[in-house]
């Protein structure tokens, strides 16, 4: 099926210009001012008043994720469909093997897990250990399965935590095989202590979760990833960045010349630890890692994004149902750590970012899909409209008004971080691989 798009503003990450866009076999075929109609077969939209975006890329999901209380409540299919609803049309999700595993074996796995992900969907592998093989499976992933990003935990000791010399040859060998270390920053030996001391104490249980992962925790795991990503000569992308002291880490390496990304999520820009004051039903959905922080560090990573040293926005949408926190209700350390979000990253950063005046709008395409597609490689494919790109385009409706409920959201889950939230903007149509998956107002076809 062709489209033709007429009247709207198209944004990309450098300019907006007004043009007309035709969409056929997938690709963006043409675009230009006045595209004829004469003997057009297709489905004409008329975007005026609407802006035109690049699909939104999320590279950072847990879709039916395994934890203890049972898998994160959204597989690739609602998952997928949230995402599409909200305007992302790829994702980037997760393999993470059992130890002793391979990690091609694990990528096969995970692959046919997602089989039916709705989204267009890519990973990020894991070396959870280093083992005799692990170089070598790392450049198999490169050069014959287009794996392009290695993710580690500085976290979670017990299940897939590396530790440091571990990190470093991982590091080694994908800076070797042309790839990205991605890494979660939390010192994890010490956080464990801090965990075992907060389980003895009397504190509310969300409030535990918080005291046992300071900002420190990560903004060291920061400056160490960076000094032996620096020896390495491995490209570094850090996910989900909560506070301030580790932006200074990331701001500095990054004046040196060193090539280090950073990522925040939503969550660390609009809501507080305040949060974990409230009773357990409702402080539970916040239960995250990094914790959520104070307000100044939501204010700083702001900046962060709106002076470059922030490239990415991403949710680590990773939802747990109110049954399977409440598993933790009586020991914080049982509660699944995650919250759901994809849905809701391209309206609240367009509302709260855009619309606030904390960023443009071509830094908003920016961060919500160019970077993500340049640093994952999936750029000029993705990430960009232009002739000869996938035909993933969001078509937004800048005056839609909504507030977020788990009454009215696609995610498959009774929480909602982002409850009661008012948002601006929205999708009006979703179109991916050229199919639209999201839309109403079909003018003619
Ligand atoms: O709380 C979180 N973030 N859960 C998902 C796993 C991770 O650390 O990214
Ligand atoms: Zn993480
Ligand atoms: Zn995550």
């Amino acid at each position: 099926m062709n489209i033709l798009i007429k009247n709207g503003t198209i944004v990309n990450s450098d300019k907006s210009i007004e043009a007309d866009i035709l969409l056929a076999n997938g690709k963006i075929q043409n675009i230009g001012n006045d595209l004829s109609l004469n003997d057009f077969k297709g489905r004409i939209i008329d975007a005026t008043g609407f802006y035109i975006y690049p699909g939104g890329i999320d590279p950072h999901v847990h879709m039916h994720l395994p934890s203890p209380s049972g898998f994160s409540s959204d597989d690739f299919q609602t998952g997928g469909k949230a995402a599409l609803y909200g305007g992302t049309t790829t994702l980037i999700d997760f393999v993470t093997p059992n130890r002793g595993e391979s990690l091609i074996e694990a990528l096969n796995l995970r692959k046919d897990e997602a089989k039916n992900s709705l989204t267009d969907t890519f990973f990020h592998v894991s070396p959870v250990e280093w083992r005799s093989t692990t170089h070598s499976e790392i450049r198999e992933l490169i050069q014959k399965h287009g794996i392009q990003s290695f993710k580690t935990y500085m976290a979670y000791k017990n299940s897939v935590g590396l530790d440091d010399a571990d990190l470093f040859e991982v590091m080694k060998a994908v800076a070797h095989e042309g790839g990205v270390v991605t890494v979660h920053c939390e010192l994890g030996d010490e956080i464990e202590i801090l965990r075992e001391e907060f389980a003895k104490t009397d504190l509310p249980v969300p409030e535990a979760h918080l005291l046992s992962r300071p900002p420190e925790m990560e903004s060291e795991a920061v400056k160490k990833a960076i000094d032996l990503a620096r020896k390495a000569n491995c490209p570094l992308y850090i996910v989900h960045v909560s506070s301030a002291q580790s932006l200074v880490h990331i701001a500095k390496a990054q004046k040196e010349g060193q090539i280090v990304y950073a990522e925040t999520c939503p969550q660390y820009l609009l809501l507080d630890q305040s949060k974990y004051s409230c009773p357990f039903d409702e402080a539970a959905a916040f239960v995250i890692s990094p914790p959520l922080r104070t307000k100044e560090d939501n204010d700083a990573l702001w900046k962060a994004i709106a002076d470059g040293n922030v490239q990415t926005v991403g949710t680590d949408h990773c939802p747990f149902t109110l049954v399977q926190k409440s598993v933790g209700k009586e020991d914080f350390r049982k509660i699944p750590n995650g919250a759901g979000g994809v849905e809701h990253r391209m309206s609240l950063l367009y509302y709260y970012g855009v619309l606030q005046n904390r960023i443009s709008l071509n830094k908003f395409v920016d961060i919500t899909s160019t970077n993500a597609a340049k640093i994952f490689g999936l750029f000029p494919k993705k990430g960009i409209i232009a002739e000869g790109a996938d035909a993933d385009i969001v078509i937004w409706n800048p005056t839609k008004e909504n507030i977020i409920s788990v009454e009215t959201h696609h995610q498959n889950c009774d929480l909602d971080i982002y409850e009661g939230l008012e948002i601006v903007g929205a999708p009006e149509f979703v179109i991916l691989n050229g199919n639209i998956f999201v839309g109403e107002r079909i003018l003619s076809s």
